[in-house]
């Protein structure tokens, strides 16, 4: 054999061989499912394999010889561009995910960029739109879950609150009821027992008159009991008797309307009772504190009267605690100055609504705090002082049991502000 007859059948052999490896390239390209793609330094396709990939943004017939630029949104064309440059610049593969609007349907890509040589990069996208679903419904199903345990415990921490609440208002209840028995005895009492006592002390006037009272054994006793002063003092005694009896009396009455153990349910009353009522609960704690009451006159408001009093008592004691703050703060002579008020005001707003006000001047908030009041659980104060469920709960009484509109206002140099507003009819 002639050595150009060789050369040729070399070359015929190289050929084939490369024919045979581009035919396998063909099928492999073909088998995979992702889309290689190889584009140039300025981004314009050169290949894209397979040719009928389908998830290309445009078919690869018009894409190929184009460049980025010309075939995808520019935004998209310019973060790409990036990093093919990235590639080139550090012959380091970058990985990226991105999303395209392909047939009506985000599809969302993985895809690892390679360099190929100096100017040219080789990108092998993979279309993994279906983990995407998957993942975002995953993460929904978190996000739902973790609401839901949210829900649970502000439930949970609702019940023991109202639990509280109302084996306080049954334990209240109970010892009104206990004292009320006894009282009106001695009430009841007092009134016969004045007249008995009148009785007795003109007949004593009339054996004096008579002379019968002249024994020296009579006589001694008179001096010693000091008679005169017993018929000056005794209508007095009975009298600061009488007024006792109609405080505890009307004690008793206000632990019943606060407890309203026996209206849980809906329906007409008097909102300046459960005021009082409130108020009167809490007089211990309001000996140094001027409340000022300035009622208008309320049509009876259709509620739930127990936990309206739940309401009062939540603003009530807030308002008392951020006084007794303020005056930890201060010199005595501003104490003395700026003397602790709470005031509560009520007015017919129009003729579906009412409005309360309850003001105090106590430490006030900043806009930071105050934006944080109505969350479950937000506290300011000392752990084993407060809990942080009397503005969420009382919030929820008014808004949703109520259908009303519970608003705060505060100034840290003036105090603060609850105004509270209920449709009359629900
Ligand atoms: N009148 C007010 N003046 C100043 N700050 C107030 C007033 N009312 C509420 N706050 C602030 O709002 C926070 C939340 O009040 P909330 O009644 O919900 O919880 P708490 O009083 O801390 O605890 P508790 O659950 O025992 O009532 C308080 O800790 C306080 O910082
Ligand atoms: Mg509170």
């Amino acid at each position: 054999m002639t050595s150009e007859a060789g050369d040729i059948n070399k070359y015929q052999k190289t050929e084939e061989s490369l024919q045979d490896s581009q035919i396998e390239l063909l099928a492999l390209f073909n088998a995979i499912h992702d889309v290689i793609l190889v584009l140039n330094a300025e981004g314009r396709y050169l290949k894209i394999a397979p040719s009928s990939a389908p998830s290309l943004y445009k078919p690869p017939a018009e894409m190929v010889g184009k460049t980025m630029h010309e075939v995808l949104p520019h935004a998209f064309a310019d973060n790409f561009l990036n990093c093919i440059q990235q590639t080139l610049g550090t012959k380091k593969t970058v990985k990226i995910e991105y999303s395209l609007p392909i047939s009506d349907q985000v599809v969302w890509f993985e895809a690892s960029i390679a360099a190929m040589g100096e100017d040219k990069v080789v990108v092998v996208a993979r279309d993994i739109s279906d983990r995407k679903r998957l993942e975002d419904q995953l993460r929904q199903q978190a996000q739902d879950l973790e609401q839901t345990l949210q829900e649970l415990k502000l439930t949970q921490t609702q019940m023991i609150h109202s639990e509280k609440m109302s084996s306080l208002g049954q334990l209240v209840a109970g010892v009104a009821h206990e004292i009320n028995n006894p009282v009106n005895f001695i009430h009841g009492n007092l009134n016969p027992l004045q007249e008995y006592i009148q009785d007795l002390l003109r007949l004593t006037e009339l054996y004096q008159k008579y002379g019968l009272s002249n024994q020296p054994e009579i006589q001694e006793l008179i001096e010693e009991i000091d008679l005169e002063y017993i018929k000056e003092d005794l209508p007095k005694t009975l009298n600061s008797m009488t007024v006792g009896t109609q405080r505890i009396r009307q004690i008793v009455l206000s632990l019943r309307t606060f407890s309203r153990i026996d209206e849980a349910e809906f329906k007409e009353v008097d909102i300046h009772e459960g005021i009082n009522s409130t108020l009167m609960i809490l007089k211990h704690r309001l000996q140094d504190i001027e409340v000022i009451t300035d009622y208008g006159k309320l049509p009876l408001l259709e509620c739930y009267a127990g936990e309206m009093n739940q309401v009062f008592i939540n603003v009530l004691v807030n308002a008392i605690d951020a006084i007794e703050q303020r005056k930890l703060q201060q010199r005595v002579a501003q104490i003395y100055d700026n003397i602790g008020k709470i005031k509560v005001q009520t007015r017919v707003v129009d003729s579906q609504w009412i409005k309360i006000s309850i003001i105090d001047n106590g430490i006030g908030m900043n806009d930071d705090i105050q934006k944080q009041i109505m969350n479950p659980f937000f506290t300011t104060k000392p752990i084993g002082k407060g809990t942080g469920l009397g503005m969420s709960i009382s919030y929820q009484i008014i808004t949703e049991r109520h259908g009303g509109k519970f608003e705060c206002y505060s100034n840290p140099e003036k105090g603060t502000e609850f105004i509270i507003q209920i449709p009359i009819h629900q």
